[in-house]
């Protein structure tokens, strides 16, 4: 595998914001695209409240900022040529096909392709492709600069030999590395649907209120309730994975999306990200 230098961050949302920052962070050269040109402004500007965070914790020099910055640059997905894309866009299949299809006409054969979906299969993804031994799974957590799980997933067509160097690529950015089986939801979101599902259940059925929840699954040790990760995750991002999943398990009850998930998204209460979700957020 030839080394990966520049890295190309498609999608500026929440995940894309913070693979952005840690690539850039570990001295990658970064090329930064978003259909939406406000989405890259916004993320460099989330980007750099998150490193001046690290700054005031003393972990990070005010030039240390300006150098991870002035390395993510804008970029159209035609000068998207690198050796490594990331892509963190809708959790939609015909989404990211596209933007690879089109990848692959600016990018030669030894581009790797690694897609940051939650739930969507690898194999799928890199189906339409014409070299789909390219195109591999990067799983970051979210928020991306500060988890330290990534799910790497190979596909049915994977060329293994990318598999070795994007470990080692991973644990260059600080993060842990986990090869996984390319199956719906891999292994992290599997088990949490239920976390997410069983709370929305008990919710519906009134067993106990949203504030209970969390605060009673926090004091048994999770970092952060269901509901507040829910609301971190964005109630659309976490509806579509649910909505994936339960297809991919042929509707099995157990998956099944709740209707309150549901109704937040037809509201447009997709949590942090528009200051209300199940909680409501201050603006920054
Ligand atoms: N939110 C999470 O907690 C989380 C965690 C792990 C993985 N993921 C996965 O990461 C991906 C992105 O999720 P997110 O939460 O960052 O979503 P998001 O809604 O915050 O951001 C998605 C971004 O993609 C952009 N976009 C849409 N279509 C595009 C296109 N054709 N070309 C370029 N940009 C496009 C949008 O403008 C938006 O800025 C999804 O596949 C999701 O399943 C999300």
């Amino acid at each position: 595998m030839n080394s990966l230098n520049k890295i190309g961050v498609v999608g500026a949302g929440a995940m894309g914001q913070g693979i952005a920052q840690v690539c850039a962070a570990a001295g990658h050269e970064v090329l930064f695209n978003d259909v939406d040109l406000r989405a890259i402004e916004r993320g460099i500007k989330s980007i750099g409240k998150n490193l001046d965070q690290a700054i005031a914790k003393g972990k990070l020099s005010p030039e240390g900022k300006q150098e991870i910055i002035s390395r993510i640059k804008p970029a159209t997905l035609q000068e998207l040529c690198v050796d490594l894309v990331i892509e963190a866009v809708v959790e939609k299949l015909e989404v990211k096909q596209a933007i690879f299809s089109e990848l692959e006409k600016v990018n030669p054969p030894s581009t790797i392709f690694a897609s940051n979906t939650s739930s969507l299969s690898i194999t799928s993804i890199g189906s339409r492709l014409s070299h789909p031994s390219r195109m591999v799974g990067l799983h970051f957590f979210n928020p991306a600069h500060l988890m330290k799980l990534v799910e790497v997933i190979s596909g049915n067509e994977t060329d293994q030999r990318l598999i070795e160097g994007l470990v080692r690529f991973v644990e260059e950015l600080g993060k842990t590395p986990v090869v996984v089986k390319d199956s719906p939801g891999f292994i992290v979101n599997r088990v949490a649907r239920h976390y997410y599902l069983e709370s929305l259940k008990m919710l519906e059925q009134k067993a106990a209120d949203i504030g209970t929840i969390d605060a009673l699954l926090k004091s048994a040790g999770f970092k952060l309730g269901p509901f507040e990760l829910m609301d971190l995750i964005g109630n659309d991002v976490n509806l579509e994975v649910s909505r994936l999943m339960y297809n991919a398990f042929d509707k099995t009850p157990r998956f099944k999306p709740n209707p309150i998930q549901e109704e937040k998204v037809r509201q447009g209460l997709l949590g942090k990200k528009t200051g209300q979700g199940y909680y409501h957020y201050e603006k920054k």
